[in-house]
């Protein structure tokens, strides 16, 4: 039997039942929920999806890093046994923040004063004035008046919709919005539109007019796995004009994107139009923890109707660290400057080489591969080759849409980005990606 077929055998009510999954076309979903298999079979099975994957070198996830997050990283690479020092481009740390020294000496301050932990959750023990400080900080960041703070990005949006909706709603939502949002989403009505289709959008809610009591649209600012923008404007315009709320997610927006790092609503000009805006200090800000900003009256709501946030102990004072970077987006638009001279040097090299980078208008840039087998062997080369990006497929994007994902620094110098591309140039003349 051909290595690549695995027969998963499972005996149900006397029968025995195959399922058959091709390993060579198979991803993560498949192994989601197989039909009639118990817990431990699926498990097991996928440990064997995943030796499988390892056995061919196309293991690149949860590489291990012995060296701090920055534009080159000395990696254990899956089989190796000493580590390689390799060009970073997975890293989310657009402005390099995370490294840098007044960021790091807030961290340093914020334990010294207040110590690790905070010891409680929120209602009942755990707020502190960091914690006051930076919900108006971030605040006042997009020109509001309250937020409120969360454990992570991911439970910003999915504990927020979860709160906010409910049967009798509905969430509308751009198809390629991050799985938070489809998570929070789970228990209140759902209808999606193509991506940044305002047309789709309109007959959306046209039809959802007088059937639902709160309607909610929701997009991202920047799209992580396209790197390409919202069409911010018009969606504002024809929500606000069905009485819906608009919700935007600026996780990879906030420090990259408008003239003063406030993201795609900077861009757009769109501070009154958006209701809700969440994001994440995880990126640009180069912490963890994520944000929801909005009118006072829903903030209050949230925070004390919210379960993930009034039953979960708050931030370390180690977030005092994202006070400073918040700070810095302002104080060092320097590393906004490089940043943009970084990616618009990335991409045109790229395309200069002949990659289909497709609409990526921010510090995320795809190369677009097609074929799941074809960009995990483009991933082991790159990485081989001393350049680790992300090879992603389904189902972060549809099967056909397989990419090579990268994140550009602005701490990146030509060196690293030349790296990169000889790297691509390299593999093409093996794979044929290119146009
Ligand atoms: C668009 C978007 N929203 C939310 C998140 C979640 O943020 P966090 O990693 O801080 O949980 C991500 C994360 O990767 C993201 O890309």
């Amino acid at each position: 039997m051909s290595q690549l077929l695995i027969f998963l055998g499972h005996i149900l009510e006397g029968n025995i039942i195959f399922m058959k999954i091709d390993f060579e076309k198979a991803s993560f979903k498949d192994f989601e929920n197989i039909d009639g298999q118990d817990l431990n079979t699926t498990a097991y099975k996928f440990v064997e999806y995943l030796n499988f994957l390892k056995t061919n070198g196309h293991l690149n996830y949860r590489i291990e890093s012995l060296t701090p997050v920055g534009p080159e990283m000395n990696l254990m690479l899956p089989g190796d046994s000493s580590p390689t020092w390799s060009v970073c481009l997975v890293s989310n740390d657009y402005l390099g923040f995370s490294q840098h020294p007044k960021v790091k000496a807030a961290v340093v301050r914020g334990t010294e004063m207040f110590g690790t932990g905070s010891g409680a959750s929120p209602a009942i023990g755990g707020h502190f004035i960091y914690h006051q400080q930076l919900e108006k900080k971030i605040a006042a960041f997009y020109k509001k008046r309250e937020a409120i703070l969360y454990t992570t990005g991911y439970t910003a949006n999915s504990a927020t919709l979860q709160c906010l909706l409910h049967k009798q709603d509905i969430a509308i939502l751009d198809m390629a919005v991050h799985a938070s949002v489809y998570e929070g989403c789970i228990t209140t009505n759902v209808k999606t539109f193509l991506h940044n289709n305002v047309e789709q959008l309109e007959q959306i809610l046209k039809n959802a007019q007088n059937t639902y009591r709160t309607k909610m649209v929701i997009i991202d600012g920047v799209y992580s796995q396209d790197g390409d923008l919202a069409h911010l404007g018009q969606i504002a315009d024809i929500t606000h004009k069905y009485g819906a709320l608009l919700v935007v997610d600026d996780a990879h927006g906030i420090g990259v994107i408008g003239d003063t790092g406030r993201g795609v609503i900077e861009l757009f000009n769109a501070f009154d139009k958006v209701d809700i805006i969440t994001g994440t200090f995880s990126k640009a800000l180069g912490n963890i923890g994520g944000y929801v900003v909005a009118e006072p009256h829903l903030i209050t709501y949230l925070k004390f109707q919210s379960k993930q946030h009034l039953f979960s102990t708050t931030a370390t004072p180690a977030i005092m660290g994202i006070l400073k970077a918040i700070d810095l987006v302002d104080e060092e638009p320097q590393w906004r400057t490089k940043l943009w001279e970084n990616i618009n040097y990335l991409k045109s090299g790229l395309v200069t080489l002949g990659f289909d980078v497709g609409t990526s208008a921010s510090a995320v840039i795809p190369v677009k591969v097609g074929d799941i087998p074809k960009t995990l062997e483009a991933g082991r080369l790159l990485l081989r080759a001393g350049v680790y990006t992300n090879p992603i497929m389904y189902p972060a994007v549809s099967k056909k849409n397989a990419r090579i994902r990268m994140n550009v620094m602005a701490t990146h110098t030509t060196v690293h980005l030349d790296k990169a591309l000889n790297a691509f140039a390299d593999i093409d003349s093996q794979l044929h990606i290119s146009k």
